[in-house]
């Protein structure tokens, strides 16, 4: 009995080998599958076609007026830099702490300061590969005077010859980053 059992043993283990020395070997022949478990089912591809649905595209889209959990985006301030009436809010909806400014220095080095400066100049190391727009000193008096909510509308729409940063930067690290340039102004 026990000399029966390790023969299987030993004749799968044979078997194994044999087979997997057919791996990497070309084949026109689709594969052979022991188990197919659930390679072949029966799915929906992103982009692809319906015959089930009316507007034959598989991809459904929200019911309208309909938000999704974590995604309202009321308050105007917060989200957009705006107040009620659509005009740029002149100070940011929250008050500044010292984490915000530490968090927005790390976030201004990584995402700003390539273009603005490290010292937030206007003199990022992109002016050495000629790039032909200065971007915007912070220190100048302009800049100073700009509403919180035109910098927030900057950062996350892109101003002039500025790309968006919204993609990059969330909304808290938008704030966060706008804290750190006001701090540095203030010197
Ligand atoms: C690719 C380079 C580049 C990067 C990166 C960049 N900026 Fe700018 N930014 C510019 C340029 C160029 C201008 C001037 C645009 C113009 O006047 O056409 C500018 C202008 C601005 C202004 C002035 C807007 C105004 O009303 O004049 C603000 C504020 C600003 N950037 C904030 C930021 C912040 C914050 C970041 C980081 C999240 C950032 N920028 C990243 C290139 C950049």
């Amino acid at each position: 009995m026990n000399k029966l059992f390790t023969r299987m043993v030993l004749l799968t283990g044979v078997v194994f080998l044999i087979l997997a020395c057919g791996r990497g070997n070309y084949s026109e022949k689709p594969p052979i599958h022991l188990n197919p478990n659930m390679d072949s089912q029966g799915k929906y591809k992103a982009q692809s076609e319906s015959n089930f649905f009316v507007n034959g595209a598989t991809m459904r889209t929200p019911v309208e007026g309909t938000v999704a959990r974590g995604e309202l985006r009321a308050d105007d301030a917060f989200y957009h830099g705006k107040d009620a009436t659509g005009e740029f809010v002149t100070s940011a909806p929250m008050a500044f702490t010292t984490e915000m400014v530490t968090r927005g220095e790390e976030r201004y080095d990584i995402y700003c300061s390539a273009c603005h400066g490290k010292d937030a100049d206007g003199n990022g190391k992109i002016l050495f590969y000629k790039y032909p727009i200065p971007p915007a000193n912070f220190y100048d008096e302009r800049i100073k005077k700009l509403s919180d909510g035109h910098m927030f509308n900057a950062i996350t729409a892109g101003w002039l010859n500025m790309p968006s940063f919204k993609a990059q930067v969330s909304v808290e690290d938008r704030w966060a980053i706008i804290s750190y340039i006001r701090s540095l102004q203030k010197n």
